[in-house]
């Protein structure tokens, strides 16, 4: 979610905590045996609860599901997606460039690495299909520095549209084609 877009919920949700404090102060001219105001402060009490249950499904959580069965990848992969949560929580809070930018630098420089030790260990383990994995990666480099370099230079992206690439494809990467190397990691130990 841009900045712009944040404010906005911000202010529709003050102003809806707002009206709900003008209609439990008018609510409790009924009287206080009134049910009205109580069900009002109970509305506002569980606003909170709301906001943070729908803020936790914009980040994502590791599966054990998710594991391809070596350790060192799903380390790397761990640390990819801590790295995509951080992208999310400096997209929803921060207006500095310069953290945002940094994050992204780190993120391509680990994913480049990780692709890079994946790549190795498909060549040792003799999976077949390394060819077609190693374009898969090439792609999504050649992909995710387009966004990067659309939101950087040409502002032809946001930070959100790239936020939510790298989320659907690194989730999608792992659960997909990664799964499919795991019965050739058999000879390779955990390291
Ligand atoms: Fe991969
Ligand atoms: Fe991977």
């Amino acid at each position: 979610m841009s900045t712009i877009t944040n404010g906005i919920s911000m202010l529709i949700v003050s102003i809806l905590v707002l009206f709900l404090f003008v209609m439990i102060v008018l609510g409790f001219m009924l009287g206080f045996s009134h049910p009205l105001p109580w069900l009002l402060i109970g509305i506002i009490l569980i606003i909170p609860f709301i906001h943070n249950k729908i803020v936790a499904k914009r980040f994502l959580q590791w599966n054990d599901s998710y594991s391809v069965g070596l350790d060192s990848i799903d380390d790397d992969h761990k640390k990819l997606l801590g790295m995509i949560n951080q992208l999310q929580t400096a997209s929803h809070y921060t207006t500095d460039d310069k953290m945002i930018e940094h994050i992204l630098d780190e993120l391509i420089d680990y994913t480049k690495y990780h692709f890079s030790r994946e790549e190795k260990i498909m060549q040792d383990s003799g999976y077949p299909g390394i060819e077609e994995h190693m374009k898969l990666h090439k792609e999504m480099i050649h992909q995710v520095t387009g966004f990067i370099d659309g939101y950087r230079l040409h502002k032809t992206s946001t930070i959100d549209e790239v936020t939510q690439f790298l989320k659907s494809w690194l989730i999608n990467h792992i659960n997909g084609s990664d799964k499919e190397y795991m019965p050739y990691l058999k000879n390779i130990s955990n390291s």
